[in-house]
């Protein structure tokens, strides 16, 4: 088999930025995917307000293929109020994004107590918005800080049980089986790279910054389960990339930067994964189907076709180094 031909994608995380950079990237989105859930940590303004949320959708839009959606999320602080859910939802954002205090890039004003924003939550389970969770305690080691997150995953869940919620970029074994045990309200995005890396491409012989990203890739046992969790076909787990452009200066320094930029490869990386694992009947289902199913949008009509040819990663694109530069995958989209 030498083309492949799926539903046209969506990517449910994914990191834009604004001004140049988003310039940059976004023709890496738009080739693949027909919709994505833009990120609200941007700088030096993040989206937290439904009119930072509709300034931001405009300058994506003016800048954006016709046919390419951008769904929208805000920043959910200590200061968000349910009035403010209430305008976003009529303002069309659909999901609130949780990100704890200091767990990442541009969180340092995230919170800290989960309670404090249950009347936000309270808001969003009786409009219909999608909660995110960046799901990592700060305060816990860095390698235990998803594990230890999600016994407040499972708090909120239970104390609303109408609120959708998707934990982010998981990483762990055992968040792949509290995300299977709770009930359909709850989902996961899973990475491209959290299905390859382990700590050890991190720094397990030299620093690699280029594989660094939040939550930190963890055990080969993690990595096994997510893969497990991908290629069964669970409903519950879906593709949202975190592709997380970073300049290489701002990676490649003392204090280098989270993030792995996987946008450019990220869908014939994905059609590799799942030709290695003989299950290439799921992958329709984990990049194009599950997610929009979860958010309740329409699936995509339109088609992309991936084909069996040598597709070279540059080692660098508008001074980004992309995940797995220089190598060359099997797949491109054609
Ligand atoms: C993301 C970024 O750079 O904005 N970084 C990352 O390591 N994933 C933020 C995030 O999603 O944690
Ligand atoms: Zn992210």
């Amino acid at each position: 088999m030498d083309l492949i031909c799926i539903r046209r994608p969506d990517d449910f995380h994914l990191h834009l930025r604004r001004g140049s950079v988003m310039r940059a990237v976004l023709p890496f989105t738009e080739q693949a995917f027909a919709r994505a859930l833009i990120m609200p940590n941007t700088t030096p303004t993040e989206i937290r307000t439904a009119v930072d949320a509709a300034v931001y959708r405009g300058e994506m839009k003016e800048h954006c293929r016709r046919g390419f959606t951008p769904l929208m999320t805000i920043k959910l602080l200590d200061r968000t109020t349910p009035h403010e859910i209430i305008a976003c939802k009529s303002a069309g954002v659909i999901a609130g994004k949780v990100y704890p205090q200091g767990v990442t890039t541009n969180s340092d004003n995230g919170p800290v107590d989960m309670h404090v924003l249950y009347p936000v939550f309270a808001e969003m389970e009786r409009v219909g918005m999608v909660l995110c969770l960046h799901g990592e305690d700060p305060k816990a080691f860095c390698m235990d800080r998803e594990s230890v997150f999600l016994a407040q995953l499972c708090e909120i869940a239970r104390s609303f049980p109408k609120l959708k919620i998707v934990l982010e970029h998981v990483t762990t074994l055992q968040a792949v089986g509290v995300v299977k045990e709770l009930p359909d309200t709850v989902a996961a995005t899973i990475t491209a790279h959290h299905l390859y890396l382990t700590l050890d491409d991190v720094i397990g012989a030299k620093l690699h910054p280029h594989n660094f990203c939040m939550p930190i890739a963890k055990r080969p046992e993690d990595r096994d389960a997510l893969r497990r969790a991908v290629l069964s076909g669970n409903p519950k787990f879906f593709l949202g990339t975190d592709s997380a452009p970073h300049t290489r200066e701002t990676k490649e320094c003392a204090e280098g930067c989270a993030g792995v930029f996987t946008a450019p490869m990220v869908i014939p990386l994905l059609t590799s994964f799942f030709e290695e694992f003989e299950a290439l009947e799921m992958f329709e289902r984990f990049t194009s189907e599950s997610g929009a199913r979860f958010y309740g949008l329409p699936l995509n009509e339109e088609k992309i076709r991936l084909i069996r040819q040598p597709f070279h990663i540059p080692e660098v694109i508008e001074g980004i180094v992309p995940y797995l530069a220089g190598k060359t995958l099997n797949w491109r989209i054609e």
